[in-house]
């Protein structure tokens, strides 16, 4: 592939990104609001760009062939801080890139876009959307901008919704994990598959305990090697005793199930920040 834009480059997933995706084409151009973004690896290029500002899209679009869209405001907060980010962001990430002749764009969706289910309930990837918070709808809408950009302009997207990227310390993650192995495993999959039109598929490693169906999704190639139960016994039993009537335990958007809306998911949950140094 000749150039793959990333957005939130700068990110704890986008670190972990950046050198296998400078791998897979001649020039990468990571993105991110940060002023910096430390060393860059062979091949690629550092843009700093505001994803709200679609000067700044249209900028590091020119001549890309994919987008790995990571950037977001990430975390539940009024909708007047997702607006920017999170809404019109994704909308310029599309339009730049379909006006640049973006042939795709694997976003990073989120078990937020359809929280609201009980986790007794092994839901698919085209349930209806039943989001759990403003930056679950915003997950929503992207869905949704993704699928009207298929049907009505032919450009291909990929919908990644991860349930929980981070190291598992907590009852939940024992089904929702997704290893940082099975992340750059999953967008992959997401670029190198020929033909994807517009697809949904759940981020998550093979965990004996996960809540999600990936069966229709199947023919992206996706096969998750790492498993949380490896760490069951010992996150089990620092568990304290969970309220089954908190949605916080019962659906699958866990503590951003039972927030009210606007307010912090992330402030109740301990996410250990081990992004990846450049080397
Ligand atoms: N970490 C998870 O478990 C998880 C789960 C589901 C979905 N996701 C999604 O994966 C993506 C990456 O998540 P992360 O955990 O790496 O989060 P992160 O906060 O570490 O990274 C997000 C990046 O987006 C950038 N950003 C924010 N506003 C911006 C703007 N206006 N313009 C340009 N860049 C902007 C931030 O500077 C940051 O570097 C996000 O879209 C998130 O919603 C993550």
């Amino acid at each position: 592939m000749k150039k793959i834009v990333l957005t939130g480059a700068a990110g704890r997933l986008g670190s972990y990104l950046r050198e296998p995706l400078s791998k897979m084409c001649d020039e990468l151009v990571s993105t991110d609001i940060k002023d910096d973004i430390g060393k860059t690896y062979d091949g690629e290029t550092y843009v700093q760009g505001d994803l709200a500002s679609m000067d700044d899209m249209v900028r590091v679009m020119d001549g890309a062939e994919m987008v790995v869209h990571m950037g977001a405001f990430v975390d539940e907060g009024p909708f007047e801080q997702l607006l920017g980010p999170n809404f019109v962001g994704s909308y310029n990430v599309w339009e730049a890139g379909y006006k640049a002749g973006v042939r795709r764009v694997v976003y990073a969706s989120s078990i937020h876009a359809v929280g609201m289910y009980p986790k007794n309930e092994f839901i698919g990837v085209d349930v209806p959307h039943r989001p759990d918070t403003f930056y679950g709808l915003a997950k929503c809408f992207t869905e949704d901008l993704g699928r009207m950009y298929w049907e009505k302009r032919g450009m291909e997207s990929v919908h990644m919704r991860i349930l929980s990227c981070a190291q598992p310390n907590n009852a939940r993650a024992l089904g929702s994990y997704l290893s940082y192995d099975d992340l750059i495993q999953l967008v992959t999959r997401c670029l190198d598959t020929p033909v994807t039109g517009f697809s949904v598929i759940y981020g998550v490693s093979n965990n004996d305990r996960t809540p999600v169906d990936n069966a229709k999704a199947s023919f992206l190639g996706y096969r998750p090697k790492d498993n949380a139960e490896d760490v069951a016994a010992e996150v089990l039993a620092n568990e304290p005793q969970n309220d089954p009537q908190d949605a916080g335990h019962m659906c699958h958007g866990g503590p951003f199930a039972s927030v009210a809306l606007g307010n912090s998911g992330l402030a109740g949950m301990n996410v250990i920040q081990d992004a990846k140094e450049t080397e």
